[in-house]
């Protein structure tokens, strides 16, 4: 028997390279394939058994493991680590059948059928006994195997069904909300029932936001969302719990997938020992994507405080679940693979291992195409990627470190997305350019949720923060009485943690901070824009938005120029403490915010970390004595890069790299610095 692994001691063997292997699709030659097949592309482990319920008990507490036995074994003495799945993201057919109040419940009351997968409601007491009694058994027979690096728990958790309307559900809600407020007074004053004649006099007339006649009650469905998520997250420590039980010591991790909000991944990290994304960005939006990609992984790393996370899950070129699935072009993967390890990943892990030739994803890539591996063109980059990254062992555990923090939290989210607002907000599409404007100049950025520690950081912007505890507003006032660089944006400090209005001028909690008090706000048509002056005679067109503010104590930056609100301030600075804070009451133009985070980042000594042309990022991470720059470019054409003054050698090519260079279509720069 192999040792368990010590936490603590734990260490990965490189970067973890490989990805979702499904043997149970296939026959067992095909098996002595695939491991032979692994080594040639330099996989270093697999994601095992995700959707193996069915095949690993296949009745009723009848369990069958020589298959998985087998299988097991065999990566084993072909030196393939496993991540060990769960395999409770699909329940079977016997378990609907048996269970059939098992199966979730549509909004409007529409029970959902089995055919699919993840059809399972959240707090359904079958599917937590039955998903606990594999995973025990999972867990006690394959707990001690030296294949076993980690466990992965479940799949994509609420990727399908992120809320449930059964019954079950209404009963939980109520027990959570009695759990949260203890009196029926508590719920009605935190939900403001006074309103619409919506009093509760008794736990039981409380529903789930099911379909309303209108608006459902906005505090209700903010506790909705919580509810959810914390029924999810329950369902996640019910795994960890019944792993632990069972004796397994190895790390856990969950693949969360990106852009999914309704989960609240902050949360989610505390339980993890790793945290784990799953990423999809659509090759048609060319180099248009990276900054969201970039955003989705400073989150995920931030999430766990900047602890290496793991990319489970990329195509290595089509999916086949968007109206239409294009290929991503030579180079494309190799670059947005390099792309997470320059932000904190320390794998690079796909789905799937061997393209499937039935059923739904038949037509989604893999690392081996349904043609064959020989002459194929993405075994080739599989297999050079994989040879690669075997260079690369130094940089894991390396970290990404930052200056500048992004507030975000996906309780300011679900609340901004809540209805009957000024205007409906598709929350991330409103904050992405936030990010974008000082990621795509090579400012790194974390994504750093309000109640976590703000140390360290010298500039924190809060778009759209509309959700603002007080506990928040101290935080960041502190932050600016001690010198700290504040950029608050429109429809920010709104509300508190109930959705209740801060009354006295928005954003009230931060009048003394920022200097100003709005009064009314105008939400922008789609295509409407308002033009912007600044000090300097620079124009630019305001979107989204446009706040009509008072200044009280600030400098007024930028103003309105035309509609009523002519003349008006647009963006204010104010001094604060040993610190300042800005106020932007739009979102203006991508080049006019890009200079405008440039210049604040100026003045406070953090500079891009190179020039390159548009369409080359740069990321580092520092470790031992070592930094590692990443330059990638994320376009089809080549781009100059000027270092600056950065000396060092490539990890990939080995060799020392120019102060000036051009980097070819999807080029990659993996150099390594002294510290
Ligand atoms: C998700 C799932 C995988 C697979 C891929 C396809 O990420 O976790 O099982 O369905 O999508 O893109
Ligand atoms: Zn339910």
């Amino acid at each position: 028997m192999a040792e368990i692994t010590n936490q603590a001691a734990f260490q990965l063997p490189g970067v973890l390279y490989g990805g979702d292997y499904n043997p149970e699709q296939w026959t067992e030659d095909v098996w002595q394939e695939d491991v032979r097949l692994m080594q040639a592309a330099g996989v270093n482990c697999v994601s095992l058994g995700i959707f193996s319920w069915a095949k690993i008990e296949p009745q009723q507490g009848q369990y069958n493991f020589a298959w998985l036995d087998r299988v097991i074994d065999l990566l084993h003495t072909h030196g393939i680590r496993i991540l060990l799945a769960t395999a409770t993201a699909s329940p079977p057919p016997w378990f609907s059948h048996l269970h059939p109040e098992s199966l979730p419940v549509d909004k409007h009351g529409l029970r959902y059928k089995p055919g699919s997968r993840q059809h399972y409601c959240p707090n359904n007491a079958a599917y937590r006994h039955a998903a606990s009694a594999l995973v025990t058994k999972i867990a006690l027979r394959y707990g001690a195997h030296p294949a076993i690096l980690m466990w992965h728990v479940n799949n994509e958790y609420a990727c399908h069904i992120y809320e449930c309307y059964c019954d079950t559900c209404r009963d939980h809600f109520r027990a959570w909300l009695q759990e949260r407020y203890a009196t029926i007074d508590a719920l009605n004053e935190s939900w403001g029932t006074a309103f619409w004649s919506q009093q509760y006099d008794q736990w039981e007339e409380i529903q789930l936001p099911h379909r309303t006649t209108t608006f459902v009650n906005p505090g209700q469905m903010l506790d909705y969302r919580r509810f959810m998520n914390a029924s999810i997250l329950s369902l996640f420590r019910g795994e960890i719990e019944a792993i632990r039980a069972a004796g397994a010591q190895q790390p856990m991790f969950t693949n969360m997938v990106f852009g999914l909000k309704w989960l609240d991944q902050y949360e989610w990290a505390c339980y993890a020992d790793y945290t784990a994304i799953d990423m999809y960005p659509d090759p048609s939006l060319g180099d248009q994507a990276w900054s969201s990609i970039a955003f989705a992984y400073d989150a995920i790393r931030s999430a766990k405080g900047n602890k290496p996370f793991l990319l489970l899950e990329q195509a290595t070129t089509q999916v086949n679940w968007r109206a239409i699935n294009q290929l991503k072009p030579p180079g494309m993967m190799r670059a947005l693979s390099y792309q997470a390890i320059a932000h904190g990943a320390d794998s690079v892990m796909f789905f799937q291992w061997r393209q499937s030739k039935a059923g739904a994803e038949k037509f989604h890539s893999g690392m081996i195409p349904l043609g064959g591996a020989a002459d194929s063109r993405i075994f080739a980059e599989v297999s050079q990627l994989g040879a690669e990254l075997k260079r690369l062992t130094d940089v894991v555990g390396s970290r990404v470190q930052t200056q500048v923090g992004l507030l975000f939290s996906y309780e300011n989210v679900w609340a901004l997305e809540i209805d009957s607002k000024p205007a409906q907000i598709d929350a991330m599409s409103a904050i992405l350019p936030w990010h974008a404007a000082l990621a795509q100049q090579n400012i790194p950025v974390d994504i750093v949720h309000p109640n976590s520690d703000f140390a360290g950081y010298r500039v924190l912007v809060a778009p759209l923060l509309y959700q603002m505890t007080e506990s928040h507003a101290e935080k960041l006032r502190q932050f600016v009485r001690e010198g700290g660089t504040l950029i608050v944006t429109y429809f920010s400090g709104i509300t508190d943690a109930r959705d209740h209005i801060w009354t006295g001028g928005y954003p009230a909690l931060l009048h003394d901070v920022l200097g100003i008090k709005v009064e009314e706000w105008q939400p922008l048509l789609p295509d409407e824009v308002v033009e912007i002056i600044d000090q300097t005679g620079q124009r630019t067109q305001g979107q989204h938005w446009v706040d009509l503010l008072h200044p009280v104590t600030v400098e007024v930056l930028a103003h309105y120029n035309g509609g009523f609100f002519d003349q008006r301030a647009a963006i204010t600075r104010n001094r604060f403490g040993s610190g300042q804070a800005y106020y932007v009451g739009t979102r203006p133009g991508a080049a006019y915010l890009h200079d405008f985070f440039c210049r604040i980042c100026t003045e406070q000594s953090i500079h891009s970390l190179i020039d390159a042309g548009v369409g080359v990022e740069v990321s580092m991470r520092s470790g031992g004595a070592n930094q590692y720059l990443f330059v990638i470019n994320h376009t089809g054409t080549s781009q100059s890069v000027t270092l600056h003054g950065q000396k060092g050698i490539d990890l990939i090519c080995e060799a020392t790299i120019a102060d000036q260079f051009s980097l070819e279509p999807y080029g990659v720069r993996i150099i390594r610095l002294p510290l």
